[in-house]
């Protein structure tokens, strides 16, 4: 055997430096309560905004999709794997974002990676937020596109860099989170596409924790600014709020005729399961029936957040139900985050260096329309006794 001893070293120095992630294993569906090792705990950290990942409408919705259709694609898209139910969730999701046409994937991971080589490479150009999610970062990297960073939240900087080096491409594109996962701030999306006409770029908007979130009904942060035809592409993910798997690209007909023969997670890795799409559909006909989740997420985000708040506590400047509590110290934040666990029964993981800046460690809190006003505060007491015995002010 090779040596490999420096697999150990790697793990040792995550350990060391407060930057190894304990990784917990449900033994119960997604909900506000989950059991974790036997016990029942709050569960303060899952994306599962609208209570839709367990849903029994949802859940019956996917068994129904496998009776019918199997667990299995069978094959990648483009040789055998491409089901009515693909297409039907196709129109589905253009139909809700007011696009044209749109194209569903694996994973959102897998629908920046696959679909930002499609519109840029080497002889163009990117202009990218600096916070970006990593499926953005690393969809970058696989274009050879030359890429430029602008600082987080600033239009001017992007303008300047646009100014100095759109020409530096034949194509150009922009590119940014919606909502910033880890701050939950809100991108400045109706300056950037005035700019994107005016340097003649395209714009491309990942919409993960906009969709059942912002907008009508949580139709995504587009639908917020109204800002439909303004924006060339809006990518999403099904594994938060609409609480199943897959990704999405929503754009022009063209464009996402040109992404199924190009986009290389659609062309060389199957199709996603029939109950994933199935379920995906339910809960957007949910969503389109009723917004009253999308009102109760919010009414949940504003008591937890101004309960923080009135606390002492620090919070990102989030404009969202994303609520980072900002701790600081990685080791502090670790510690925080272990006695919630060990004391209180919630769980709330750490968000630490390289996810987020040194020294800006935080523990993210995510409430969800179907959290009660009992579990919000006793979330909150929780988090005060902590702060006053872990002395953190
Ligand atoms: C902004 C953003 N984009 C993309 C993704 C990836 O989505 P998925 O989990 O569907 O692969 C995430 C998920 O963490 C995200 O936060």
């Amino acid at each position: 055997m090779v040596n490999m001893q420096w697999v150990k070293d790697e793990i040792e120095g995550l350990k060391n430096s407060g930057r190894y992630i304990p990784i917990r294993v449900l033994q119960s569906a997604q909900g506000p309560r989950v059991r974790i090792e036997g016990r029942e705990f709050l569960n303060m950290c899952s994306n599962n905004y609208l209570g839709l990942a367990n849903d029994p409408e949802v859940r019956k919705a996917a068994l129904d999709a496998i009776g019918e259709y199997g667990v299995g694609a069978g094959a990648v898209r483009s040789i055998a794997g491409t089901m009515e139910i693909h297409a039907k969730l196709e129109e589905k999701v253009a139909q809700f974002k007011h696009m044209e046409s749109a194209v569903v994937f694996q994973g959102g991971l897998l629908a920046n990676l696959g679909t930002i080589p499609v519109l840029v490479g080497k002889e163009d150009v990117i202009f990218s937020e600096e916070l970006n999610h990593a499926s953005i970062i690393d969809g970058m990297r696989l274009s050879s596109a030359k890429k430029f960073v602008y600082s987080h939240m600033s239009v001017d900087d992007l303008e300047s860099k646009l100014k100095n080096s759109r020409k530096d491409g034949k194509k150009s594109l922009i590119v940014t989170d919606g909502v910033f996962s880890m701050d939950g701030d809100i991108a400045p999306v109706k300056e950037i596409s005035e700019l994107r006409e005016r340097y003649d770029t395209m714009f491309y908007v990942d919409d993960a924790h906009g969709e059942g979130v912002l907008g009508e009904g949580g139709r995504g942060i587009v639908n917020h600014f109204h800002l439909n035809g303004k924006v060339e592409v809006e990518m999403g993910t099904f594994s938060k709020a609409l609480g199943s798997m897959g990704g999405f690209i929503a754009g022009q007909n063209e464009l996402i005729d040109l992404v199924k023969q190009r986009a290389r997670p659609f062309l060389f890795s199957s199709g996603l399961n029939p109950g994933d799409a199935a379920s995906v559909m339910k809960s957007i006909e949910i969503m389109e029936r009723d917004d009253s989740r999308v009102k109760k997420l919010w009414e949940n985000a504003e008591f937890l957040q101004k309960g923080f708040r009135e606390a002492g506590f620090t919070l990102t400047t989030t404009k969202t139900p994303i609520t980072p509590v900002v701790i600081g110290d990685e080791k502090k934040t670790q510690a925080f985050s272990k006695y919630l666990y060990d004391e209180k029964n919630i769980f709330a993981s750490p968000i630490v260096f390289p996810t987020v800046a040194k020294g800006t460690a935080r523990i993210r809190i995510m409430p969800s329309a179907i959290h009660t006003k009992e579990d919000l505060k006793e979330t909150l007491d929780a988090f005060s006794e902590g702060a006053r015995s872990l002395k953190l002010f």
